[in-house]
């Protein structure tokens, strides 16, 4: 049976990632230090045989034997890469560092979880995996998109001088159940207060655009990619390029929860991207992926998962 770290396995998406290998008789290793991720994600999987969990932080060494390494462990929103800035660019690069590191090792394969953010304010749209991107390196975001980036960096230079093999997925918004309620990412955001018949709150005019992708979608993607002979790199686009505007995503929130929130409009934050969609055309030809659950489906489920969390006390 092969063995697979996942680290960042108790957040949101690397819960999801937790549950489908281990439901894939594979031998699952979720490695976390809980700091935006939580026992409750996993606490399903813990009477698996298959399933064990170590509390670690991957700014330090770990020294584990296994085959394949989802590098999932960094905090994604910028409520929580911003409440420590410096911890989140170690978390990216030392974290790379390390887990690059154990791979070259124990000669395992290993995938790194990069993100639309590494094309910063594109002028380019959509985004193709050949564009540079246009990134600030001094503002309150580039913890999170510099530290990224030179994952990215790390991951190609360990290919080229270690001839490891490398996965770097880009991966664009993504939602689902066990999102956060508090990390502020437009889409929990919007269903919390939907739910709690607070006003929702629009940054801008509204106008600007996102495209948004369902967990269990990505994780195929992902999963796919690991999966894909050697010569594939990426670095390849993960998302869903259906974009919408966030008064259009605002209006769907509060029609499927039946919400009688109102909106309200704030300036927006500093580099707010004011568009942003993947082209997904690598990833269809690589990989032969493309998302498939409708906005409408996922909507349904994460309100679900967030009313389930309010009704119960859980949030
Ligand atoms: N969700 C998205 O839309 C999205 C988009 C682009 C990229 N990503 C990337 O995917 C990965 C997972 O994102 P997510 O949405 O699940 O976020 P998340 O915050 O829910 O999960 C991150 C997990 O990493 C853990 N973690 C953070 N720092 C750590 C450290 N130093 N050592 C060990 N564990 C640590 C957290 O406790 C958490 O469980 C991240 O690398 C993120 O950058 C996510």
């Amino acid at each position: 049976m092969k063995t697979i770290l996942i680290t960042g396995g108790a957040g949101f998406l690397g819960s999801h990632l937790c549950e489908r290998l281990v439901s894939d008789q594979t031998s699952v290793v979720c490695v976390d230090n809980y700091f935006t991720g939580s026992k409750a994600n996993i606490r399903h999987l813990l009477g698996h045989s298959n399933f064990e969990v170590i509390r670690h932080d991957v700014t330090f060494p770990l020294y584990i034997e296994v085959d394949e390494i989802f590098n999932m462990a960094c905090p994604a929103s910028p409520t929580h890469y911003q409440y420590d800035p410096v911890q989140t660019t170690k978390t990216s690069v030392h974290g790379a560092i390390n887990m690059l590191g154990l791979a070259k090792r124990v000669k395992a394969k290993i995938l790194q979880a990069s993100t639309s953010e590494v094309y910063g304010d594109p002028e380019v749209h959509p985004q193709t995996e050949d564009y540079w991107g246009r990134v600030n390196p001094i503002g309150i975001r580039s913890c999170y998109d510099e530290g990224k980036r030179c994952a990215e960096t790390l991951f190609f230079d360990y290919w080229r001088q270690h001839q490891l093999q490398i996965k770097v997925a880009r991966i664009f918004n993504t939602y689902g159940p066990r999102m956060h309620p508090n990390d502020g990412r437009v889409v929990s955001n919007f269903i919390v207060q939907a739910l709690r018949g607070e006003d929702i709150t629009i940054y801008g005019d509204g106008a600007q655009t996102r495209s948004f992708c369902y967990v269990t979608d990505l994780v195929e993607g992902l999963i796919k990619l690991m999966n894909t002979s050697q010569e594939v790199t990426g670095p390849i686009n993960l998302g869903n390029p259906t974009e919408m505007t966030m008064l259009e995503l605002a209006e769907r929130v509060i029609a499927l929860s039946g919400s009688q929130s109102k909106l309200v409009f704030k300036p927006l934050p500093q580099d707010d991207p004011k568009q942003r969609k993947p082209d997904i055309t690598v990833a269809k030809a690589s990989l032969d992926w493309a998302p498939k659950v409708s906005l409408d489906d996922g909507l349904k489920e994460t309100i679900q998962y967030f009313r389930h969390l309010f009704d119960n006390h859980l949030a």
